[in-house]
């Protein structure tokens, strides 16, 4: 008998993990995989993998020469009875729309922290965006077998500087760097850590009783029992129902790299995830898991793979059961979109996916009118509130290097435009001859330059302007901004009209001025970059 959505949907736990780069988030990737069974060699044969086939693709090429991940994939695997969907984001410096985009597509995320740093940057922008999506967040503190910050002092700074009450799930005994283990709290037992050499196999977990730890440990069990007791006494206890609701971080203590601590952090996400939940559309009426198959389009990628130049779209499932050959209609243009080649997609390397549930991400070929925030669907017709697009920070002019490329450098930045590597902002009086390229992040505009000259043949350039932040107007607005110092007006391809200032400090004496004027703010503006 094949199984219903909702049962499928039931097992499924669809998350990703966020970390600023160097935390751990690679690694950490890896030992779940190992967990899940889904490594069978040693550990690390993802990073190993990702380097070959990066080095066959002229797509990847810049990630190869950056010892970056540009492109995010997807990663599933069993977990006890359960599927578990890892989606990857990006694991560059700068924030872009992808991973933006990504988090509309999963149903918590795992903030990885180092522990000698604590909240850095990224996590805190990162972190913006799940706020925003009201996603739940479980937080690892993750490199503990080297020398780190004070455990209680790491769980203030989650407080203060995101919001989070942190609920330590596990506890360490030792201090970060003489790591001997960590208890539970939850049934107060106490697991050894025990050193293997670069995590290649998993962790051996020792569980030792209360009394005999206190012997063997000595200091370090009493004063992590002492912490404990303050802890018990500010009733830091996880709670579920805070999780779900975003305002409390169960928060677990380990070491990625020797696996300490990830099977109880696996353990938690299968535990703790939330379950694919119907989807609410875009009037608030949900979808339910039963109902036939729909989805949206969370990612569009073109050109992964140079040899056959494809496009393709990731779509997370939302209800019903997909089956790869079926035809769906594509909402916007109400079109039928056959699913013959659908995918699963780990950078270069593709599995043909045959089946897909509520939670699962499938990647769908030949995708060429599909855009990031369409819905597709079978029989009952439904429309996913869009992904809304990120304030971008930095703004520069392109402009085509040789003239007689002037075609294939539109085509190439319409489809930069679409798959949202960079917003595209013109000016009505110039239209295509010099677009103004926004980006989150300046590392968008280095794979928009590159991908401009590898892919499309149109190599181009790029003047950097002095703006810095836009907000969303209207006509009425626009025409009387123009005519004002140090404001540039410019649409988007939806039409959208932007007004771009140099500083925040402008736009609020523009809003004092003149109170009439539309300046809506965008999405996550004025975050921590
Ligand atoms: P990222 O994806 O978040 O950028 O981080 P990644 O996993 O690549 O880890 C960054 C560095 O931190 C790596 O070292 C990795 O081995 C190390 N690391 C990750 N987890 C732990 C941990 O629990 N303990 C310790 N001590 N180190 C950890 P690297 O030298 O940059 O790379 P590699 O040569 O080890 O691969």
């Amino acid at each position: 008998m094949t199984p219903t959505p909702t049962a499928e949907a039931a097992r499924r736990r669809t998350f990703a993990i966020i970390s600023h780069p160097d935390a751990g988030k690679t690694t950490l990737t890896e030992k779940f995989l190992l967990y899940g069974g889904a490594l069978t060699a040693e550990a690390g044969a993802v990073k190993a993998r990702a380097g070959r086939r990066a080095a066959t693709s002229d797509w990847m090429e810049l990630e190869r020469q950056r010892g970056i991940s540009i492109t995010s994939t997807v990663l599933q695997f069993p977990y006890r009875d359960h599927v578990v969907n890892l989606l990857d984001t990006p694991g560059h410096r700068d924030f872009s729309e992808d991973t933006y985009r990504v988090l509309a597509a999963a149903d918590a995320a795992v903030m990885v922290l180092d522990a000698a740093k604590g909240i850095e940057p990224q996590t805190l922008k990162l972190f913006d965006v799940c706020r925003q999506r009201g996603l739940p967040l479980l937080t690892f503190v993750n490199k503990w077998d080297r020398p780190g910050r004070d455990p209680l002092e790491l769980l203030d700074e989650i407080e203060q500087q995101i919001g989070l009450v942190a609920t330590p799930v596990t506890w360490p005994v030792g201090i970060a760097g003489d790591f001997r283990g960590v208890i539970d709290r939850r049934d107060g037992l106490y697991t050894r850590f025990t050193r293997v050499s670069r995590g290649a196999t998993e962790a051996p977990e020792e569980l030792v009783e209360a009394e005999r730890a206190a012997g063997e440990e000595g200091e370090a069990w009493d004063r992590a029992r002492e912490e404990l007791e303050l802890l018990d006494s500010v009733a830091a206890d996880l709670d579920p129902k805070t999780f779900l609701a975003a305002e409390s971080t169960p928060t677990f203590f380990g070491s990625a790299l020797t696996n300490f601590g990830v099977r109880k952090l696996l353990d938690a996400v299968v535990d703790l995830v939330p379950a694919p939940a119907p989807r609410l559309d875009a009037d608030g009426t949900p979808r339910p898991l039963d109902a036939p198959f729909s989805g949206f389009v969370f990612k569009v990628q073109a050109n992964m793979d140079p040899s056959h130049r494809d496009r393709i779209a990731f779509v997370r499932v939302c209800s019903g059961r997909f089956e790869r050959g079926m035809v769906v209609t594509h909402g916007p243009t109400g079109k039928p979109f056959a699913t013959k080649y659908a995918h699963q997609v780990f950078g270069q390397e593709r599995e043909t996916i045959d089946e897909a549930y509520p939670g699962d991400v499938v990647g769908l070929v030949n995708a060429t009118e599909v855009r990031v925030g369409d819905s597709l669907f079978l029989d009952e017709p439904v429309t996913f509130p869009a992904i809304p697009s990120f304030a971008p920070e930095h703004f520069s002019v392109a402009r085509v290097r040789d003239t007689g490329r002037f075609k294939q450098f539109r085509r190439g930045i319409a489809q930069l435009d679409e798959e949202g590597v960079v917003q595209v902002l013109r000016d009505p009086d110039l239209g295509d001859q010099e677009p103004v390229l926004a980006a989150v992040g300046p590392m968008q505009f280095d794979v928009a330059l590159h991908r401009l000259e590898h892919e499309f043949g149109a190599p181009a350039e790029l003047s950097p302007t002095s703006f810095r932040l836009a907000r969303r107007t209207n006509r009425s607005s626009a025409d009387s901004l123009r005519g004002m110092r140090g404001v540039r007006i410019l649409e988007r391809a939806d039409g959208t009209l932007l007004a771009l200032f140099e500083s925040q400090y402008w736009v609020e004496r523009l809003e004092q001025e003149h109170p009439e004027l539309l300046l809506e703010r965008l999405v996550a503006e004025g975050s921590v970059g």
